[in-house]
Order: structure tokens, then sequence, then C-alpha cells
């Protein structure tokens, strides 16, 4: 029964799309664990070039059952809007994407107090997607969150509606000034999913369950990155989920004996999106050079990325959380063009040299990075499928980045196509 997670090991956006997409061909079910719209994963196939936010990463393989577990938040619309844009797409979507009957709802207040509540902190704000994830997880931990689950019983709905719409509304109005949302519309709303979402509302933790004990292949889809992990990311400036490991298991509300590999996904450079702290940030023009060749701008908000160099203290720290048994590689073509590609080894904290990250924001913000320097390669590695087409230098990189995270790099993504891929040992 082998279950496989697929995580972030950065601060999101490391290419799990495509990685996700490459190894499900052997998937029976690809299950999305944690997070909402504020993903945004990357795909592109023989099908075309695919920006998926909620629906997971397998619906592009006719045989596997795309998931949505109850750690996920679900913002119908915009998930309605997707399967649509698929479906106008020849990808054959009914009967084989389900959404856990546990999973919350985003509901238009939880977008409109995420917005205001960003506008509201000015200058000291997260730098959120504003897609309602912090409001609809709060709601889900203080219990007036809404389920799945509820658009198929609007009458138990209606009440507990009414009642979160209230504490929402005297949120919205009295502590931001903004406008009320009115209880009719959104009610109309709920009548509105509940019958065009409903057939995709199931029992997804007993099919995976199923599945598992059938011996079937199962690919959990990390969405976001370790990074930005509620409780182990660089709070404040994280998500509101838990998008490591055991996220995994509370999300799909699986064992951690069931996920028999932990696979990290790493770009051979560094990306954050929104505020907080980014020790080996470049600000300058070999920031802004990455940022060009790799078009680091946001595949959900459109925002510049902010690019720095591999941070070996945060992959040593992302691996000790999430225990890889094996990792990816992406991006490493984006390096082609450098003559010299630094790694930072530790970092500085008020004068003494330190191997992992400190638990304080303010701590964190004074690190400084030691640095080691490779020397770039002669020759491109864009498109190679084969491990000796990798020039010696890049092979070094690659080796040196393996020793450092301390769990082997198994696959080499080396463009953005399903294909370009060099497979050092397979894993799935
Ligand atoms: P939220 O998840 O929208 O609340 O945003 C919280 C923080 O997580 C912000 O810094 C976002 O930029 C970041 N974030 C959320 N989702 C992603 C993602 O998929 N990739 C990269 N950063 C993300």
């Amino acid at each position: 029964m082998p279950a496989y997670a697929i995580l972030g090991a950065q601060w999101g956006d490391e290419g799990k799309g495509k990685v996700v997409d490459f190894l499900a061909r052997r998937a029976d079910i690809v299950a999305r664990f944690a997070g909402g719209n504020n993903a945004g994963h990357t795909v592109i196939n023989d099908q075309g070039h695919f920006s998926l936010h909620q629906v997971p990463s397998g619906i592009f393989w006719p045989q596997t059952l795309s998931v949505m577990g109850s750690g996920v938040v679900v913002n119908p619309d915009p998930l309605l809007e997707e399967i649509e844009s698929l479906k106008e797409r020849g990808i054959d979507v009914d009967g084989r994407l389900l959404v856990s009957q546990r999973a919350h709802m985003i509901m238009p207040y939880h977008v409109a107090i995420d917005q205001l509540s960003e506008a509201a902190k000015g200058n000291k704000a997260i730098g959120t997607t504003g897609r309602g994830i912090g409001p609809a997880y709060a709601d889900k931990a203080s219990r007036n969150g809404l389920r799945m689950a509820d658009l198929l019983d609007l009458k138990t709905l209606e009440p507990r509606l009414a009642e979160a719409l209230e504490h929402a509304n005297a949120l919205i109005t009295k502590v931001y000034g903004g406008g009320p949302l009115a209880f009719k519309t959104v009610l109309a709303q709920c009548r509105e999913w509940s019958e065009r979402i409903g057939p995709y509302i199931g029992p997804v933790e007993h099919e995976l369950h199923e599945k598992l004990n059938q011996g079937g292949v199962v690919v959990l889809e990390g969405a976001q990155g370790a990074l930005l992990d509620l409780d182990h990311g660089t709070y404040p400036f994280v998500t509101s989920s838990n998008p490591t490991i055991g996220g995994a298991c509370v999300g799909l509300g699986l064992h951690p004996s069931q996920i028999t590999g932990v696979i990290g996904v790493f770009k051979a450079y560094c990306t954050r999106v929104g505020a907080g702290p980014f020790p080996t940030e470049l600000t300058g023009d070999t920031g802004e050079r990455i940022r060009q060749l790799a078009q680091e701008f946001g595949t959900t908000t459109g925002r510049a990325r902010r690019v720095g160099w591999f941070d070996a203290v945060m992959a040593r720290y992302s691996g000790r959380l999430n225990g890889y048994t094996s990792n990816v590689l992406t991006r490493l073509d984006v390096l082609d063009s450098f003559d010299s590609i630094k790694v930072c080894t530790a970092y500085e904290l008020d004068g003494e040299i330190i191997n992992e990250p400190p638990g304080g924001e303010a701590a964190l913000e004074r690190c400084k990075p030691i640095y080691e320097e490779h020397s770039g390669w002669d020759k491109p590695t864009a498109s190679a499928t084969e491990y000796d087409q990798l020039p010696p230098q890049a092979v070094s990189y690659v080796s040196r980045l393996q020793e450092l995270i301390g769990s082997p790099i198994d696959i080499i993504s080396t463009g953005p196509r399903r294909e370009e891929a060099i497979t050092v040992r397979p894993i799935v």
C-alpha cells in the first residue's frame, strides 16, 4: 500500500505541479491535503498549459481519481470555474474528482476579511494571496466553519450560516469599517453550490483507505511549502495550514505508517512571495536576472517573486520536519548562464555561526548567510533527460546540494515540460 507525499520543501512554488503530474502516471489516487486556491500549480503536458489552484494535478491521467481531503479549504465558485475550464479543454472531470465532506468552505466573508485585515495592517501586512485562506482556517479552529457536507443538508446549513455571517459582519463593519454581506445573497450562493458542486462531494477518506488496502498507489499532493507551515514556518509570515508531512496525515485521515515515501521538492535556488524573512534574498541585478530568466511571477496573484540563492540551512530544517526519503530538484536549467553560483551553508547571528534557523522572527531577520561559491557550467542543462548529459560543474552542484539536504536527489527537472527531467533513481 504505497502512499507517496510530494511536499514543497522551501517557501512554495518549487514546481510540485509538474512533479505530481509526472509521478501520477502510476497513481490510482492523487490527493490534495492542505491549503486552498492560494496555491497555483503549473502543469505543461501533451494536453496543453494549465494553472491549477484547487483541482489536484492528477486530473490529467485518465486512470487517476483526484481527491481533496478534509484539510483543504474549498472556495466553490473558483473550483467550479476550474472544473468548467478543464472540461472546455477536453479534460474529463466528472466521476474523477471527489471533495471531502469534511473539507471547510471559504465563504465570501472570509475573502472580504482577508483583504480588509491585510489593508488594515499597512506595511506590516503578511502579503497573503487575499483568497480568504486565513479567515477560513480561523473559523474552522473556532468552530464557526461550514463544511462541504453542509451543502448537502441546507436545512442545517441555514441557521449555522446565519450565525457565522452575523459574527463575520460584526468584524467587517465594526473592526474594519467595511460593508456587511447580505444573508440572502450568501444563502442563494450556497443553494447554487449545493446543486452544482454536490455531485463532487463524497467519502474521500474511505476511498483512500480502500485503495491503499487493495495495494493501490496514492500520491499526496502538497501545496505551499515547509517554510510556510503555520507551526514550523517563518511565523507570522506563513500560511494558515500545515503543508508538512503531519498535515498530510491530518488532512486526509491517514496514519503515518501508511506513508511509504516522502518526496521533497526543491528549486535549485530559492523564491518566496509576500513579506517575511528571507536570508539569502538577492535584491540586486542577479536576483532580477533569475526572476526574468525563470519568469518568477506568481501563478495565483501575478506578483513578482522574491529570489535568492539556495539556502541549505532552511533545506536541512525542512528535511528534519518532513524526513525526505527522496528529493526532486527543479529549475536547474535556470542557472545555466551563471559564471558563479552561491549556496548558503550556515548563518551568522549576532557574531555567532548557527546551523539552524532561530524560532524568533526578529532573530531570523538578523541572520546573515554564509556562502560557499560554485563555478557555473559551460554547457546548458536545459532539456537534459540523462544524467551523463549534465556538465561536470552541474553534477558537482547537484551532488553538493544532495549532501547538504541529507537525502538523495532522485529526479532533476531541466525544463517546464513533462519529459524534461532526469530520473536518477525511479521513486514511484
Ligand atoms: P495565504 O496562504 O494566502 O494566507 O498567504 C500567506 C503567505 O503564504 C503569503 O506570504 C503568501 O504569499 C504565501 N503563499 C500562499 N500560498 C502560496 C503558494 O502557493 N506559493 C507561494 N507562496 C504562497
